[in-house]
């Protein structure tokens, strides 16, 4: 069975990302609806049912398409716990994994297709070239654990999909505490006039170079912020992308 995805971008202030997970016999499940009127009508185009509402955490902008398109489509906003995936058919699953920090019951999904991993859909735990924010609820010792846990678990070919189009905002922000990082400022070059929200994803081999949450290693960071060990770079990179 074929299994596609498709990104929708929801042109709000919030630049927020929704997904549609679709498959050739009908079934689609959708990730943290923003607009449901729009999420409808991609739904109609594909041709497809939906059968399943799936949320990376309880913030407003993730499920305020949820009551809507349940009362629609007579679906349900799916609960997990941490031992269960969601079936796709026989080769291929959405597998949770516990992701707190950006919120403390933060999940993702990582896409799964005949044993290898294609995707994550990261919400607010990871973005394109950067990491989530702890205000609102979050803790950030605890994103520097996910986000470490993350860059060793994830394999290099998975492709990153995030919650937001953040990305050349992050990029910037990348080049500020790293100069000398050529990767960022050619990727900055090339978006001139680009609309950021219809690139495609990176992946994670990408985002080893890129984001400077997983390059604590990094001398030129390390000096810029004042701070070597990782755990408390960690924080003082969030503490500087806040305040920026
Ligand atoms: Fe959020």
């Amino acid at each position: 069975m074929n299994i596609l995805v498709k990104r929708l971008f929801a042109y709000n202030n919030l630049r927020n990302f929704t997904y549609i997970i679709y498959t050739d016999k009908g079934e689609a499940w959708v990730i943290d609806p923003y607009d449901a009127g729009q999420v409808k009508d991609e739904i109609k185009t594909l041709g497809v049912n939906l059968v399943g509402i799936l949320n990376t955490h309880d913030h407003f902008d993730h499920t305020r398409g949820n009551q809507e398109l349940q009362d629609y489509f007579k679906c349900a906003v799916l609960a997990f716990d941490i031992s269960q995936s969601v079936h796709l058919d026989q080769n291929q699953s959405l597998e949770i994994l516990k992701t707190p920090g950006h919120t403390s019951e933060h999940i993702v999904f990582l896409w799964k297709r005949n044993g290898i991993y294609e995707m994550i859909f990261a919400g607010d735990t990871l973005f394109n070239a950067g990491v989530g924010n702890c205000k609102n609820g979050g803790n950030v010792d605890e994103l520097f654990e996910t986000t470490q846990m993350l860059q060793h678990r994830l394999p290099k070919e998975i492709s990153l999909q995030p919650g937001h189009d953040y990305l050349k905002r992050n990029l910037e922000f990348g080049l500020m505490v790293e100069p000398s990082n050529k990767k960022i400022s050619e990727r900055l070059y090339h978006l001139n006039n680009i609309e950021t929200e219809l690139l495609p994803p990176t992946t994670m081999e990408e985002e080893l170079l890129i984001n400077p949450f997983f390059r604590l290693d990094s001398e030129e960071i390390r000096a810029l912020a004042g701070v070597s060990e990782s755990r408390e770079l960690f924080k003082k990179l969030r503490m500087m992308r806040d305040n920026w």
